[in-house]
């Protein structure tokens, strides 16, 4: 396929996933609206449509919590093909959804978005900026452990089956889950997927939140996992300044998050493992380090910071590899080329970690964006792919990897 017919199939992935007033990532897996996911796709739409890129974002903050929170799912309809639905979450918003956040790269898209139709992007902000606000205090207030920010579920971090994750779920005794029955696996074959082991744990964690009615202050005593991880860490802070510039081009007083900012920016130290020489998930019951080099860690530049310490870590990662950055560090023994986030290359995250090389003057930026172009015109725009031969992964027709090939990736995005 030519760019022309490749631009063309992406858009076409967009409307096929579009419900009209939100977008699901891909039928049968993921048949509801995912929170980062989401705002991939606004930003996707931006490139041909902003106007329903801001109807995506208007939809997404309609299920915000009364506490601030924008939760994960939002399960706008109801789909048997799903598991765990609506009932096993129980969530307590405006309309029935997950119990937990995830990435908040939101503001960041709506900051693209924005510079598309800078007018209509006044108009249709202006109303969405105290909701960013809010859902950005939440993070603050609930979420953090000496300034980095934690997750408290794994589908927080949206790495779901990272290794970062692991000292926590060992902690965790799934004594009393019960029989349950997945879906995922009826979609996706099981070897590219979290294992029972992880879903045993995913479960007793969420069936903790709802008993709690996911009353944040209930749950943060005796919390058994938690989990200071790169990615909220990383994606808040950039979102933090995103948002800043969006409030002052508003005219909105920004102070308040001019000191999320600092408090972030100390937060991110806390998250650099010395061990490995690299930025990594750090237990906070515990303190122990996951040891894991992942491409949450090369969010970094992302979040605006120089790091200069990482670019020997990207040629070790990459080295050998056909295709970046992967999930995991191919020489860390725990590393699995088909498992979801312990191996995969997945385009969102190329996508952000290549904004901030651009920003930090990194010329692997412009080379990142190039092979993740060919990754998708070779192998499809599926979920994730095998950084060892580029196969697809997981998900087919996936509308964050449409939504990044028009954004970024495509040759026309340049142009954009
Ligand atoms: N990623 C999770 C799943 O696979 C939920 O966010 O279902």
């Amino acid at each position: 396929m030519n760019t022309q017919d490749l631009d063309q199939a992406a858009r076409d992935i967009l409307a096929r996933n579009d419900k009209g007033s939100y977008t699901i990532p891909t039928e049968g897996l993921y048949p509801y609206q995912w929170n980062w996911d989401s705002a991939f796709a606004a930003m996707g739409f931006a490139q041909f449509n902003p106007d329903r890129a801001w109807t995506e974002i208007d939809t997404l903050f309609s299920g915000q919590w009364d506490n601030g929170m924008v939760p994960h799912i939002l399960f706008h309809r109801p789909d048997p093909g799903y598991f765990p639905g609506p009932d096993v979450w129980s969530g307590v918003g405006p309309i029935p959804s997950s119990g937990i956040s995830q990435p908040p790269i939101a503001a960041t898209m709506a900051k693209l978005v924005f510079g598309k139709d800078p007018d209509m992007g006044a108009k249709r902000m202006s109303p969405l900026f105290d909701r960013f606000v809010a859902w950005h205090q939440w993070f603050m207030e609930w979420r953090l452990d000496n300034g980095a920010v934690c997750i408290t579920h794994p589908w927080e971090a949206g790495r779901d089956n990272a290794p970062d994750w692991d000292i926590g779920m060992r902690a965790i005794n799934p004594v009393g889950v019960g029989d349950y029955t997945r879906r995922d696996t009826a979609h996706v074959d099981g070897s590219m997927r979290p294992t029972k082991w992880d879903y045993d744990r995913y479960l007793w964690l969420v069936q903790r939140g709802a008993r709690l009615k996911w009353d944040e202050a209930a749950m943060i005593q005796d919390a058994p996992f938690r989990v200071a991880d790169p990615t909220m860490t990383f994606t808040l802070l950039r979102a933090n300044r995103d948002l800043a510039a969006l409030g002052r081009a508003l005219g909105r007083d920004v102070t308040q998050i001019e000191g999320w900012i600092t408090t972030l920016e100390a937060g991110a130290d806390t998250l650099w493992n010395p061990t490995i020489e690299s930025y990594d998930g750090r237990d906070v019951p515990t303190g122990e380090w996951a040891n894991s080099i992942s491409n949450a860690s090369f969010l970094c530049w992302y979040a605006g910071l120089p790091a200069a310490a990482m670019k020997p870590r990207l040629k070790s990662v990459m080295a050998g590899l056909t295709y970046g950055v992967p999930s995991l560090d191919p020489n860390d023994p725990r590393f699995d080329a088909k498992r979801y986030w312990r191996g995969p290359v997945w385009g969102i995250m190329n996508m952000l970690i290549g904004l901030g090389m651009d920003e930090q003057g990194m010329a692997e930026g412009q080379e990142l964006r190039r092979t993740t172009a060919d990754l998708i015109a070779e192998h499809g725009f599926s979920e994730y792919f095998d950084p060892t031969d580029g196969s697809p992964a997981g998900g087919k027709s996936f509308t964050w990897t449409a939504a990044v090939w028009l954004g970024w990736a495509s040759p026309n995005a340049r142009q954009a």
